[in-house]
């Protein structure tokens, strides 16, 4: 469970050019919950995402995960909990690599340090099962490098390394925004599928207003630094497509 009370993040205090990207933010976020959140440019979304995730401190207010206050916790010392995911594609594997070294890379980073982590037949036989889970076929091209596969593979395979620890919160800033349509379809299907699959808390910031009424258990509207449309399962079972649009019209 994710628990913000009172957030506020104030940039540039005292000069012309202040703005309070997030401004009195309350939001309790169950184990398992799937969110999305939509919002004009500079409504605070990322800021939200960049404090829940700790690269950023709160101006003032709390944020805490399973009952533990991170708040002043720095971002490393949150990634036990928390994985992130960009929108740029290339930002999260490394091109030369094969799939399977992008994997061990992924599997040592986040590992107790001293913990061996060699290309056994174990690990790769893992690592075969959950890129099957994609269902991109991938699974039989382990050894071919990162850089000759497309954005949306690319992608795909980025979320998945991002949750095969034990993280259980997956942080998603628009992940699509740089993939082409066919693409960033496929990536928003898996995100959804892996949410599932690994009992995820996920956070997803989206400009497409068509994955924000597919996707998701909840769906928040962010407007200059607050929330202000939070709609729950079960109402948005009711809302319709139009509504939605409407919201930004
Ligand atoms: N590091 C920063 N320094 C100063 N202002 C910032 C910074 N980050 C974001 N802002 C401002 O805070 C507001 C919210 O930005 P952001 O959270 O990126 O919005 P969104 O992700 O919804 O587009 C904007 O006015 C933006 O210009
Ligand atoms: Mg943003």
């Amino acid at each position: 469970m994710i628990q913000i009370t009172n957030l506020y993040k104030t940039f540039n205090r005292g000069k012309a050019n202040e703005v309070n990207a997030v401004n009195g933010v309350d939001l309790t976020i169950d184990s398992g919950e799937f969110v999305v959140i939509v919002g004009s440019n500079g409504s605070g979304k990322t800021t939200l995402l960049n404090l829940i995730s700790g690269s950023l401190t709160p101006s003032s207010g709390t944020i805490s995960i399973d009952d533990s206050d991170v708040t002043r916790l720095a971002d490393y010392q949150r990634s036990k909990w928390i994985a992130r995911v960009f929108q740029n594609p290339l930002s999260g594997t490394a091109s030369e690599l094969s799939i399977l070294d992008n994997f061990r890379l992924a599997a040592i980073r986040t590992r107790a340090k001293g913990l061996n982590i060699g290309v056994t037949d174990t690990f790769k036989r893992d690592v075969k099962e959950k890129v099957s889970l994609l269902g991109m076929n991938l699974e039989n091209k382990l050894e071919q490098p990162m850089g000759t596969l497309s954005g949306g593979q690319r992608q795909a395979l980025t979320l998945l390394m991002s949750v095969i620890d034990e993280c259980k919160i997956l942080l998603l800033d628009e992940p699509t925004a740089a993939l082409d349509p066919k693409s960033a379809d496929i990536v928003i299907k898996i995100a959804d599928k892996l949410t599932t699959e690994f009992k995820l808390t996920t956070i997803l910031i989206t400009h497409n207003l068509k994955d924000a009424y597919n996707y998701g258990t909840r769906l928040i509207q962010m407007g200059e630094g607050r929330i202000i449309k939070d709609i729950d399962t079960k109402q948005k079972k009711h809302l319709k497509q139009n509504d939605l649009f409407e919201w930004f019209g």
